[in-house]
């Protein structure tokens, strides 16, 4: 037994979970409110039969691992240490690759922490950094955030680092690797930073993990030279000032996206401490996961030249891509048609003045900084601009191109009436009949869009489902089980008869007899015509498949079934409701209430089968 196994075994996944999350019994099951998602009716489970935990309202999930994991903010291995301490598991050592590379971080680390000081050191007392000094004082910073921030100076010279850390015992090669020391071709190492002001960056638990150097004479190129990618850095995750600003995020519910490391410093100086940048990159789906841990609402602040508002439409389009979504049942006149995913994220555009950053803004107009943030434009209507300014509206290819970009981002927004209104002031703008657009706003061909990309192509006409289930269970009975369970995790029935039409249940009920008796033959129990079926299968062997793979696309082919048998259904009530209604049955709340249970039905049947589509 693994060391994760014997954890799981020893620890209750109810009582580590139960410490955070107050739990109530549900059946089998418990229940409460989630703590990744503000909810106020409690959609978080725990099946402590399989030893997992799934959130129904925000589709996360995992083990006990994870949970912990996510809760703490710990990575896999301090939380299996954790959870091994609590259940008095050895946790056995590390391979030696892993020994390895978990040195090798720290002592690029430690490297790293030690040129952190060095550099402050000399901001602080060398004469060679007077410069420094006085650019930052120009540029309006206090004494405090220097030492915030641990700002630093980098003297003009090639070795005076490496010299400074050869005497602390730190090695050339690993200075190398830090990023701190170049190779020249010829053989022989240099400095990286010299005459800079220096920037640490550090990663989300504040360690020092790169450098940024800005030049002092605004002749010389680049402005910004930073650390290469290293093992412990990497550009693309890695937010300039998120250790300080995590706590203030959460606390203000919101997270300011600036371009810079002087747009994060000056306005935490100023009060403003949850203000984060990437690193001169665009924004990331790795940023933006970090972020969505602590808030839902972003507001970009970004240059209002070109380039700004392309790195801001990129940025814009990422999140799009990569933040999760909540899935919500979408109805038209005929009744339950599908699914929509709503981005789970408010996201705001602030554009600011011509010229101006924001630490600029923030210092000669706090004022008017504050206001630029309060009146942030949520982004339906930024890139409506946007696209006013890039397109021509008065042709008709022009407006229909408009109405094209702008329809993913309306069917984005989870509010109904907002979307609505959006869609009617687009309208206006581009002397649009607003019935047209609410029309093509209109869900049915969405769904039928995420259908054909997510349906894998080999989705049956019904009877072939069913076929191919018991198929699949004829060769695997096994699979019964462990697909049953399965379905209970995702609240789900187990597989019954009412799964299947006339034909398929007499088989399904065949092969269950069969499986408690095998003495029986397939001609006691089933109509000649039948019994032929069933033995043609046998002898026609099914594709080569793991019994994995088959108990996958078992499961699937069953929440197949049952979200075409849940379609029907509440396609007959919505039928027995407007009878109903027209012949003043009282009849008719109750099949309003089957039908949203029926759809309540639906919806885990297809967060199940397409969970978080669009974020590969
Ligand atoms: P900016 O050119 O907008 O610089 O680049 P800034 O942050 O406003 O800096 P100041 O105010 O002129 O001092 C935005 C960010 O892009 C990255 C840096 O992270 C910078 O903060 N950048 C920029 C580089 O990495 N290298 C460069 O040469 C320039
Ligand atoms: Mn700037």
């Amino acid at each position: 037994m693994s060391v994760i196994d014997l954890i799981k075994e020893r620890l209750d996944i109810a009582e580590v979970i139960g410490r955070t999350v107050q739990l109530q019994r549900a059946g089998r099951n418990l229940r409460g409110l989630c703590p990744f998602h503000s909810e106020k009716t409690p959609s978080f489970y725990v099946f402590p039969d399989s030893q997992r935990w799934q959130c129904f309202g925000c589709n996360r999930g995992g083990d006990i691992f994870t949970f912990v994991m996510e809760t703490q903010g710990l990575d896999f291995r301090t939380a299996l240490e954790e959870l091994g301490r609590q259940a008095g598991v050895e946790v056995r050592p590390l391979t030696p690759t892993q020994i390895q590379a978990g040195a090798e971080a720290e002592r690029l680390l430690a490297l790293s922490e030690a040129a952190a000081s060095y550099f402050h050191a000399l901001l602080t007392s060398a004469p060679q950094a007077a410069r420094a000094r006085e650019y930052l004082q120009r540029r309006g910073f206090k004494a405090a955030t220097l030492e915030t921030f641990q700002l630093g100076y980098s003297l003009r010279s090639w070795d005076a680092l490496r010299t400074h850390l050869l005497g602390q015992g730190f090695t050339v090669e690993d200075m190398v690797k830090a990023g701190l020391l170049v190779e020249k071709e010829e053989g022989g190492t240099y400095d990286r930073f010299r005459d800079r002001l220096i920037i640490p960056i550090r990663d989300r638990r504040g360690r020092v993990i790169a450098f940024g150097g800005r030049v002092l004479n605004p002749e010389d190129e680049p402005k910004y030279m930073n650390s290469p990618q290293s093992p412990v850095f990497d550009k693309s995750h890695v937010l300039f000032g998120l250790d300080l600003a995590s706590q203030a995020i959460r606390e203000a519910d919101a997270a300011i996206i600036v371009e810079g490391y002087m747009d994060v410093m000056i306005p935490y100086q100023e009060g403003y401490r949850n203000v984060v940048a990437p690193m001169g990159t665009a924004l990331t789906e790795a940023h933006l996961k970090q972020l969505h841990r602590l808030t839902r609402h972003f507001i970009m602040a970004l240059d209002p030249d070109a380039a700004g508002i392309h790195a801001t439409l990129r940025g814009l389009e990422t999140a799009r891509q990569s933040l999760e979504r909540e899935w919500e049942p979408v109805f038209d006149a005929r009744g339950l048609i599908g699914y929509e995913g709503r981005l789970n994220a408010d996201i705001r555009v602030v554009t600011l003045p011509d010229g101006m950053d924001p630490d600029e803004l923030l210092l000669r107009a706090p004022e008017q900084w504050k206001n630029l943030l309060a009146q942030a434009q949520p982004v339906v209507r930024f890139y409506f601009s946007q696209l006013l300014e890039q397109e021509n509206k008065d042709e008709p290819k022009g407006k229909a191109r408009i109405v094209d970009a702008m329809l993913p981002l309306l069917r984005d927004i989870s509010n109904t009436i907002e979307r609505e209104a959006y869609a009617q002031e687009i309208a206006l703008h581009l002397g649009l009949d607003a019935r047209m657009l609410l029309d093509r706003l209109h869900v049915r061909e969405r769904v039928e869009a995420v259908r054909r990309e997510q349906g894998s192509g080999d989705r049956e006409r019904p009877q072939d489902q069913e076929s191919h289930a018991l198929r699949i269970l004829l060769a695997y009975p096994e699979l019964l089980e462990r697909v049953d369970i399965e379905l209970v995790k995702l609240e789900l029935e187990p597989l019954c008869d009412e799964d299947f039409g006339a034909e398929g249940r007499m088989l399904w009920l065949a092969l269950l007899e069969l499986m408690a008796n095998p003495a029986l033959e397939w001609e006691d129990l089933l109509p000649p015509d039948l019994a032929a079926r069933v033995k043609e299968w046998a002898q026609t062997p099914l594709p080569e498949k793991t019994p994995e793979e088959w108990e996958r696309n078992l499961l699937r082919t069953v929440l197949w079934i049952r979200e075409r048998n849940l379609r029907q259904r509440n396609e007959e009530m919505r039928g027995l409701l407007l009878e109903a209604k027209a012949m003043g049955d009282s009849k008719g709340a109750e099949y309003a209430a089957t039908m949203t249970r029926l759809a309540d039905t639906l919806m885990r049947i297809q967060r199940a089968l397409w969970p978080k589509p669009l974020r590969r």
